[in-house]
């Protein structure tokens, strides 16, 4: 089993769209092994994101994170980094593939609805950045 960090973003949280992105997760086999509601200040939302701090987009990708409040969860599913990336789908929603969540529900590429680690070494990082351990119940 491995674990993998979501966020459902402020713009899919604030049409209401949490429990259908939740149904997608469930139905696709992940466990929600963590979940919290939360509202982003602006340092959370920079050290979270700091990998792109030289990106052009930092500052309104920061400053829309924290534009209203988010779903943070810990998923678990065999394979949960790549899997969970598949089903939201390319970061664009532009370029994602048919019945993707992205595809679906982003507005743009920046406000996509969700958030997934890309990696084994992100996912730690972003998991405990948010949550502790006694939080996360496999
Ligand atoms: P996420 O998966 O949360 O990882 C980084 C985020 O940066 C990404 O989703 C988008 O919200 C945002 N992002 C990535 N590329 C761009 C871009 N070219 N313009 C604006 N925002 C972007």
């Amino acid at each position: 089993m491995e674990k993998t960090f979501a966020i459902i973003k402020p713009d899919a949280v604030e049409r209401n769209l949490i429990g259908k992105i939740l149904e997608r997760i469930e139905s696709n086999g992940f466990k929600i092994a963590a979940m919290k509601k939360a509202q982003l200040t602006p340092s959370q939302a920079k050290g979270f994101y700091y990998v792109h701090k030289e990106r052009p987009f930092f500052g309104s990708l920061t400053e829309s994170m924290c534009s209203g409040p988010v779903v943070l969860l810990v998923l678990e599913k065999e394979n949960a980094i790549p899997a969970w990336r598949e089903l939201m789908g390319a970061t664009n929603p532009e370029d994602a593939a048919a019945g993707t969540i992205r595809k679906d529900f982003a507005v743009n590429i920046e406000q996509n609805s969700t958030h997934g680690s890309d990696s084994a070494e992100n996912a730690a990082f972003e998991m405990s950045y948010f949550f502790s351990e006694t939080e996360i119940l496999s």
